[in-house]
């Protein structure tokens, strides 16, 4: 059986997450995609929860309401149009986990990217949002143009987050060359 759990960064950030979540709680899907996070998430906090998932393209959209129609799961995830910037427009609970995953969309338009103004605003108020023991997790994708500034931003900000209030967490694939992702996760103390 392959092992997805190093591979696969995107499966780091789910293990991550599945520690903290529960049944009931409030998630955030900050770049919705085709869906994945949004239908894990949705998993994880069952019916009793409330998901909320952003993207600015239609095809996100699209992909993702099929895909959760597939998985037959039409209970509380509430699908936004807009950037994850305006994530304080939609969501005023205290979330227990926020999942950013940085970059275009795979097999969509690779001019449609995450931008580091964007995303510090949509990660400021995320922290803001955040419950104690709350997490947010982010793969950063940065092989594309503008990726690497983004990268950079990103972790400047977050490496200088006051080790009072949260617990800051880097994974590295230090071994692969060709701008391997990089996972961040936060907890909030
Ligand atoms: C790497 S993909 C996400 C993949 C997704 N997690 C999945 O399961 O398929 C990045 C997504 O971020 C979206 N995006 C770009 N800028 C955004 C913004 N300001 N707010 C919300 N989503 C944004 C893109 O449209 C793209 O779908």
């Amino acid at each position: 059986m392959e092992v997805k759990y190093l591979t696969r960064p995107t499966e780091i950030a789910q293990s991550i997450m599945r520690g903290i979540l529960k049944k009931g709680d409030v998630a955030v899907d900050a770049t919705m995609g085709n869906g994945q996070d949004t239908l894990f998430l949705a998993k994880m906090v069952k019916s009793e929860g409330k998901i909320f998932a952003f993207d600015i393209q239609d095809l996100a959209v699209a992909n993702t309401k099929k895909l959760l129609e597939k998985n037959h799961i039409y209970d509380d995830v509430h699908i936004i149009q807009d950037s994850h910037e305006n994530i304080d427009r939609y969501v005023s609970d205290e979330i227990a986990g926020v999942m950013f995953n940085l970059g275009y969309l795979p097999k969509g338009d690779h001019q449609i990217i995450t931008k580091a103004e964007t995303t510090l605003v949509a990660l400021k108020k995320s922290l803001k949002l955040l419950k104690r023991n709350g997490i947010i997790t982010m793969v950063i994708y940065y092989g594309h143009l503008g990726g690497e500034t983004e990268k950079e931003k990103i972790i400047e900000y977050v490496e200088k987050l006051d080790p009072n209030l949260f617990h800051v967490l880097k994974i590295d694939y230090i071994n692969q060359t060709q701008e391997p992702p990089i996972i961040i996760g936060i907890v909030k103390k």
